[in-house]
């Protein structure tokens, strides 16, 4: 049973893309489309979790995904509760059980969270009270799942039909957890040929396993791509010397004008953030006409405003029976 689910087979916490079907995907994907409107009225505001708490517990530095999280609780009508970890009990040695005993002692509803070990937020799923939701917003390299969804939300904008795409995903694939929701999310919605494009140190160990196409050359990786993801060298995930230098890294992966030529005439440029540019790709991309990157923030808002009120029950979750 995906621990994701309640007993009636409703999404109760949202832990990660893979394991979940196609419709549950589609239907996060159509909710956030209409939240989308919400933020462009006067009165950003719907009033569908008035009453709730949300708890944004963030282990980890973050400035797009703690704060879409807070504005999309914000525009639910929600109460948020933002715990700041460098000041909170956590450094004293409370554990994260401890912590998490503590904050439902205040009856909260759900927690958002985001911490350095994989595998945290799934930890916290199996001990939060019943009634209770968790909502996974990094953990470690495993998974980042709402990052996924707003990066598929941002694809379906601009390219609606997942069947016929070609996605080239660049950088740290080996550490990298948006990598890892990015590829389990865009083969649930029907995406054929997802390709990795990295230096073999960077590639995960078994990519095919995975259901994507390795390539070690970006020229050849991205080819005819219909979506161009570029990702952050995930510098506090890395064991030892995988790279010679940042500058080295730029000279052979990074994206710029000249390589973006090789992808299809309409494509789209995609960074979940933070960039580093200079080393995943030049300026002139990141700034130019192909890039999308500030929508995907932006949409990060309907996505998260979606996850939230699909798992506190407010909205039909599909695949109740
Ligand atoms: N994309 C992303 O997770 O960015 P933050 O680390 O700023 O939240």
């Amino acid at each position: 049973m995906n621990p994701q689910l309640d007993a009636d087979g409703r999404l109760r916490h949202f832990l990660d893309t893979e394991g979940l079907s196609r419709e549950t995907l589609t239907h996060i994907l159509d909710t956030a489309e209409s939240f989308a409107e919400v933020s462009e009225h006067a009165v950003k505001k719907v009033p569908l979790l008035r009453g709730k708490t949300i708890v944004n517990l963030f282990f980890e530095a973050s400035t797009r995904t703690r704060t879409t999280f807070e504005l999309a609780a914000k525009r639910l009508s929600a109460d948020v509760l933002n715990i700041n970890i460098s000041t909170s009990a956590a450094v004293k040695g409370e554990s994260l059980l401890d912590t998490l005993r503590n904050l439902e002692a205040m009856h909260c509803d759900m927690f958002v969270v985001r911490h350095a070990d994989s595998g945290a937020a799934h930890f916290m799923a199996r001990h939060v009270q019943p009634h209770i939701s968790v909502v996974n917003a990094g953990d470690g390299r495993h998974a980042h799942p709402t990052q996924a969804m707003l990066d598929a939300f941002t694809i379906r904008r601009h390219k609606p039909d997942f069947e016929n795409l070609t996605v080239a995903i660049i950088g740290d694939i080996l550490h990298s957890r948006v990598a890892r929701s990015q590829i389990a999310a865009l083969r649930i919605l029907g995406v054929p040929e997802i390709r990795v494009v990295a230096p073999r140190t960077l590639l995960p160990a078994k990519p095919r396993a995975l259901g994507v196409v390795p390539f070690t050359d970006l020229v050849e990786g991205v080819h005819g791509a219909d979506v161009v993801i570029t990702l952050r060298l995930q510098k506090e995930r890395m064991r030892g010397a995988l790279l010679p230098s940042e500058h080295e890294f730029f000279q052979l992966y990074g994206l710029t004008e000249e390589r973006l030529r090789e992808a299809s005439p309409d494509a789209i440029v995609m960074h979940p953030g933070p960039i580093n540019r200079g080393v995943e790709m030049d300026s002139r991309v990141a700034d130019g006409p192909r890039s999308v990157i500030l929508q995907q923030v932006s949409h990060g808002i309907a996505i998260r405003m979606a996850v939230m009120s699909i798992t506190l029950g407010a909205i039909r979750s599909e695949g109740t029976t």
